[in-house]
């Protein structure tokens, strides 16, 4: 079987997906398509696309939904050697801006970085094919997301990069790594993972309550709101990505408030305000009412398991509960408490 691609995307349930498929098939659960709502790193949807189903991929994001336009919705482009280097090069002819430059010194990368992400991302915008440009986005994404302490951009720490100090967390090997090789090694991983499964599949960016489409099965798996602490928002931690996904516009959206320039595009806290996301999850399983729900959750949470429970039998859904334990939290053992809960409602 393809793997899926690797990625340090936070909540990706890229370690579980097998475990999740399986509990569906043991199910016995009839379905051609899915709707993974809330798709991330197209984890889901991408198992799925492989198993044959018509597949839609919705993310909030446009740096999202370019990865699942890359994956699920493109089937036989892949990019070139040639667009590789065009995309790494200082083209002649093309009048580049340096808003990352200019505007982002010292916060997130270095100088030189920071320019090459301006030219990298100026390039892609001259790709032809929309596929391809998707894919080069991916690319991009994911060189910057490893560069970064905490693969995250919620706060201004690029000094924990250049500081001279001894470290007892973080992968300064990794944040070190030449960005023009490591964007050139994304491009050639995610041609590897581009299949055709004779289907039309679809990504889609809409916050998930306005979402209109639908499939046979739907698969939830929202933001995790832990029931202990400060909870750090998507958008807090990607607003970057997303700036780079909206390049012509972003400087608009600069909250100039933040040390770290957080840039306010997409910016809703819908499913990540503990207050109001009980109310959103019932409206999203009275809205899929007559479907399959696979709702994939993490205990120790906003709402609580007994709370989400309740949600689903006062919307007449039959549910099955499994919980998956032995896999990463367990590694940290200040986590031992954590284990994922995979509900299936029908
Ligand atoms: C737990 S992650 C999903 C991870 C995904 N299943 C994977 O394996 O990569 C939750 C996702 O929901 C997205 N998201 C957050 N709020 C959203 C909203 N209101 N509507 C749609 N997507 C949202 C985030 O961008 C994030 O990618």
């Amino acid at each position: 079987m393809k793997k899926l691609p690797v990625t340090r995307y936070y909540g990706s349930k890229r370690k579980i997906i097998l475990d999740i498929w399986n509990l569906i098939e043991q199910e016995k659960i009839q379905f051609d398509s899915v709707l993974d709502l809330f798709g991330g790193t197209g984890t889901f949807a991408y198992k799925a696309k492989l198993e044959g189903k018509q597949v839609i991929y919705n993310d909030i994001f446009k740096f999202n939904y370019l990865f699942g336009k890359a994956l699920l919705q493109n089937n036989t482009t892949k990019l070139t050697q040639k667009d590789v280097n065009f995309l790494i090069t200082k083209q002649h002819g093309i009048d580049y801006k340096y808003y990352v430059k200019e505007h982002y010194k010292d916060i997130y990368f270095l100088d030189h970085e920071n320019e090459l992400i301006d030219i990298i991302v100026q390039n892609i915008s001259h790709l032809k094919s929309p596929y391809k440009r998707a894919m080069a986005f991916y690319a991009l994404s994911q060189t910057a997301i490893i560069k970064r302490p905490f693969n995250s951009f919620h706060r201004k720490n690029l000094s924990l990069r250049t500081r001279d100090v001894k470290r007892k967390f973080g992968n300064k090997t990794t944040w070190e790594k030449d960005l023009v090789n490591t964007f050139k090694v994304f491009c050639k991983d995610i041609n590897q993972y581009i299949i055709s499964n004779g289907l039309k599949n679809k990504a889609l960016n809409y916050q998930a309550l306005k979402c209109q489409e639908t499939a046979d099965l739907i698969y939830i798996d929202p933001p995790y709101i832990s029931e202990r602490g400060y909870h750090l928002r998507y958008h807090e931690r990607y607003h970057f990505l997303e700036a780079l996904a909206h390049y012509d516009s972003f400087l608009d959206f600069i909250n100039p408030n933040k040390k770290n320039k957080e840039v306010l595009i997409n910016n809703s806290d819908e499913f990540e305000n503990k207050h109001t996301i009980h109310t959103q999850i019932d409206k999203l399983i009275k809205k899929y009412h007559d479907k399959v729900i696979v709702f994939s959750y993490r205990n120790l949470g906003i709402p609580s398991a007994t709370e989400l429970r309740k949600i689903f039998e006062k919307n007449n859904k039959s549910c099955k509960e499994y919980h998956l334990h032995n896999h990463f939290y367990a590694l940290n053992r200040s986590n031992d408490k954590l284990h994922e809960i995979v509900f299936i409602l029908q």
